[in-house]
């Protein structure tokens, strides 16, 4: 067989996988960038030993385990609280200033919240901000084990080096099992599973955190996104993004951005 021919063969092969996770766990692997996400779906592959891309769906049908693996693989967790601290210091300090100076009660969604270090971070920011104010958190992720866990609080030594001594005091109970989220973090938190890429959005948020999420995504994936997110958000409000993102066609969308890392959409266009 031609050298050709394997390449085709092995095109079908994983553009039939790629229907099969679509209907079977409404995940769309066309919108993950290719050559990252298929070097991580072989190496899966190898561990299993599945030749190809159909052996692989049939190991991870009959194996819930395979089928987890699959799934943490391509969204990938990883993450700790005050992640980049200096943009968490730049929410503090110039942007919830700016949102309290409008309203008392914030409605923030962190999405592709992993589990749990985001929105713990902006509870622990808000209750300092504004302890009497009822705020709501919204956090949501693609990945049930991920939010199963966020709903717990409970975070390792490595998730917490970003936290100082008097925040870990004021908000965690040190246990055997780790550090513990008090009550008071856990109240303004609603967790819920969310596809960003299928699922509807809900309205009228004054702070939306997508960080280190869309990295894995194409182009034509992250602007739709984006656009969809400033539609979420209520005129003023914020998008909040990861360290290493910048949104190349903030203007288009509609965006304003005079502190790097945060886009606002404005009160009128
Ligand atoms: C690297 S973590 C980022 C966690 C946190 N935002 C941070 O910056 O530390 C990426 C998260 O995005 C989630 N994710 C990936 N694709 C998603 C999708 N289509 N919808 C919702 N969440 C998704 C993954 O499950 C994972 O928990």
């Amino acid at each position: 067989m031609s050298a050709g021919s394997i390449d085709q063969l092995a095109e079908l092969d994983f553009a039939s996988f790629k229907r099969k996770v679509k209907a079977a766990y409404s995940l769309d692997l066309d919108a993950y960038k290719r050559p990252q996400m298929e070097r991580r779906l072989r190496a899966n592959m190898e561990r299993c030993g599945a030749a190809t891309f159909q052996q692989y769906y049939a190991f991870m049908q009959a194996d819930p385990k395979l089928r987890d693996e699959f799934l943490d693989r391509v969204t990938i967790n990883v993450s700790e609280l005050f992640r980049n601290p200096e943009q968490f210091e730049t929410l503090r300090t110039r942007v919830l200033p700016e949102l309290f100076g409008e309203k008392k009660d914030l409605s923030v969604w962190s999405a592709g919240c992993s589990y749990g270090a985001e929105p713990y971070t902006l509870s622990v920011l808000l209750d300092e901000a504004a302890p009497t104010a009822r705020h709501t958190i919204l956090a949501t992720d693609i990945d049930d084990k991920m939010l199963a866990r966020a709903q717990k609080g409970i975070f390792q030594e490595s998730e917490m080096r970003g936290v100082s001594k008097a925040r870990l005091t004021k908000y965690f109970d040190i246990t055997p099992e780790g550090y513990v989220a008090k009550d008071v973090l856990k109240r303004p938190m609603r967790f819920r599973k969310h596809n960003m890429l299928e699922d509807r959005f809900q309205t009228g948020f004054d702070l939306i955190l997508c960080r280190n999420v869309v990295i894995y995504f194409t182009d034509e994936t992250k602007s739709a996104l984006y656009q969809r997110f400033y539609d979420s958000l209520r005129p003023g409000g914020f998008l909040f993004v990861g360290g290493t993102e910048r949104i190349a066609d903030y203007k288009e969308i509609g965006f304003e951005s005079t502190i790097s890392f945060f886009y606002r959409k404005p009160y009128r266009n």
